[in-house]
């Protein structure tokens, strides 16, 4: 295999660190009084998230750390703490933003994630940077294959979460491109009168 993807791709424990920054940043931008239409978009976003990166470490990261003797750990903890995450991911999707429940329900998912990134980052990681070193860049790889395949039927709501979630600054930067694009272009298109 010497595809682009597998020259290009992070190694696994480089892209469990991305997608958990990826997240956290979503978290970040959930004030209580953020409008509800931006919370739901911010809840849709981060759920699609954790779902896509739940999947892609159940089918590709664990059982490698399984077969390198963290079985227990991943048994034990990792596959539940996703299924108690699918749990409330579930919960909110039937929830509306106005509802009462609707911030301490996110905000307990987002303790619950917090907290099993934490063990990731710290425990498990780390255990596959010493016991599976040498793998690390071809699991990479066939994780951005399947993110791929993952990805590609949600590509709609990947795209819709992106618009609505945007902070502001990043729209006014990209409405000042705009702007000044028309600006240039206007200038260099030769005047017929
Ligand atoms: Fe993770
Ligand atoms: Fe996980």
């Amino acid at each position: 295999m010497n595809t682009l993807v597998d020259k290009l791709s992070p190694s696994i424990t480089n892209m469990i660190r991305m997608d958990h920054t990826a997240v956290l940043a979503t978290f970040h931008q959930y004030e209580i009084d953020t409008k509800p239409k931006t919370k739901q978009a911010l809840v849709s976003a981060a759920c699609l998230a954790l779902e896509i990166h739940a999947q892609l470490e159940e089918e590709i990261f664990y059982p490698a750390m399984a077969r390198a003797g963290a079985e227990d750990f991943v048994e034990d903890k990792s596959v539940p703490e996703h299924d108690t995450m699918r749990t409330l991911i579930d919960t909110l999707r039937r929830m509306k933003p106005t509802d009462s429940a609707y911030d301490d329900t996110f905000m307990e998912l987002m303790r619950d994630v917090l907290h099993h990134v934490a063990d990731e980052e710290t425990r498990l990681l780390p255990m596959a940077e010493r016991v599976l070193h040498d793998r690390l860049g071809e699991l990479g790889a066939a994780m951005t294959k399947r993110r791929l395949e993952l990805s590609a039927p949600r590509a709609g709501e990947i795209a819709m979460n992106t618009a609505r979630t945007l902070p502001a600054s990043s729209m006014l930067l990209a409405a000042g491109a705009l702007i000044a694009g028309t600006y240039f272009m206007k200038r260099s298109t030769p005047r017929h009168a």
